[in-house]
């Protein structure tokens, strides 16, 4: 077979890959640090993905060694398909990425920035600066230096860089740090106007909130550890289900709750009673409760099912409640 036989055969296989970013046993050390440990990561084609943990569990370096910035220790990886390192370049020709903060030349404008990039990459890339550009809504500063340019406006310049390429996968370290609320919103709309097209966004994020908002998906990494992930919705059924109750007499309620076989944990809270039920709780359970209270003789003013937020869920599952993080 001819060598660009072979490369048709590559790219076949890795376009029916369904995966965007798939590992294995992906491992990277620093000494004796395991910043990336044994980590099994399998990213959906066409999903804003997140890669959520705290300061200092291994993001930056998962997302460097994908890129090969840096080698791994162990493991596989592919990208779109491609098993790298071996077909790297395959890979990263249709891979968009900002690590860390995005880096500009500040005396030059946001387009001849653009420009350079694109005299490294395909022709094609030079007639994607402009739509590129008006695309992160930055085509009125364009001809302005970067080093005019805001916190939020060099994010999107970077996002604008990555376009250039047409990436199908574009993969963001921490693209909302340093923006205010207005910047995160337009990132994070950006980021869902990017999937809406059939691309592929992964994010590392400390950000739960963000994360929640934005994304599909999740991999929850702690201390280099994949230790959960999948859909948010999937995830989120595993979460402990939370019902508030007003009522006319809490300490009777408390003391009937506790009595029954739902497995309650109730505790007074600044809003009334707080009652947690375990995970895989069925939602009639809502219903029982009322009838439990009324039943008992106690006036419900209000009884609302809480739903249980990705942060808490967070600290359920990396067992950090109460350190104070
Ligand atoms: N070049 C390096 N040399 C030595 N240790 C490193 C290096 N880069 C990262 N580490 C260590 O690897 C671990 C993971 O760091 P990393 O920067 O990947 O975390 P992170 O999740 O991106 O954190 P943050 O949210 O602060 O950006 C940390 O313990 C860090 O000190
Ligand atoms: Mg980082």
């Amino acid at each position: 077979m001819t060598s660009t036989a072979l490369a048709g055969t590559t790219d076949r296989q890795a376009a029916g890959s369904q995966w965007a970013v798939e590992t294995h046993g992906l491992t990277k050390r620093f000494g004796e640090n395991v910043a990336v440990n044994e980590v099994e990561l399998l990213v959906p084609r066409g999903c804003a993905f997140g890669y959520l943990g705290p300061n200092g569990a291994g993001k930056t370096t998962l997302i460097r060694v994908l890129l090969g910035l840096t080698p791994a220790d162990g493991g596989t990886m592919s990208l779109l398909g491609y098993p790298v390192p071996k077909h790297r370049d395959a890979a990263l020709a249709r891979v968009g990425a900002i690590v860390d903060e995005p880096r500009f030349h500040g005396h030059l404008t946001g387009r001849e920035n653009l420009e350079l990039l694109a005299a490294v990459r395909e022709p094609a890339a030079r007639g994607r600066i402009g739509p590129s550009l008006e695309r992160v809504s930055l085509a009125h500063r364009a001809d302005d230096k970067v080093s005019k340019y805001s916190m939020g406006m060099r994010q999107r310049l970077g996002v604008a860089a990555c376009l250039i390429g047409d990436p199908q996968l574009l993969i963001l370290d921490e693209p909302m740090n340093g923006l205010d609320p207005a910047g995160m919103h337009e990132m994070r709309d950006m980021i869902l106007s990017l999937v809406a097209e059939g691309r592929t966004v992964v994010l590392s994020s400390h950000l739960l909130d963000e994360v929640e908002r934005t994304c599909d998906a999740v991999a929850i990494v702690d201390r280099g550890q994949v230790i959960r992930q999948g859909p948010i919705s999937e995830l989120l059924a595993g979460a402990t289900f939370e019902v508030e109750v007003e009522c006319s007499d809490p300490d009777q309620a408390r003391t009937l709750l506790e009595s029954t076989t739902f497995g309650a944990q109730v505790v007074a809270g600044p809003k009334g009673l707080e009652i947690t039920l375990p995970s895989g709780t069925d939602r009639d359970v809502v219903a029982e409760i009322a009838r439990v209270l009324v039943e008992g003789g106690i006036s419900l003013y209000r009884l609302q099912e809480v739903q249980a937020s990705l942060e808490s869920w967070f600290l359920q599952v990396t067992s950090r409640l109460g350190e104070g993080q």
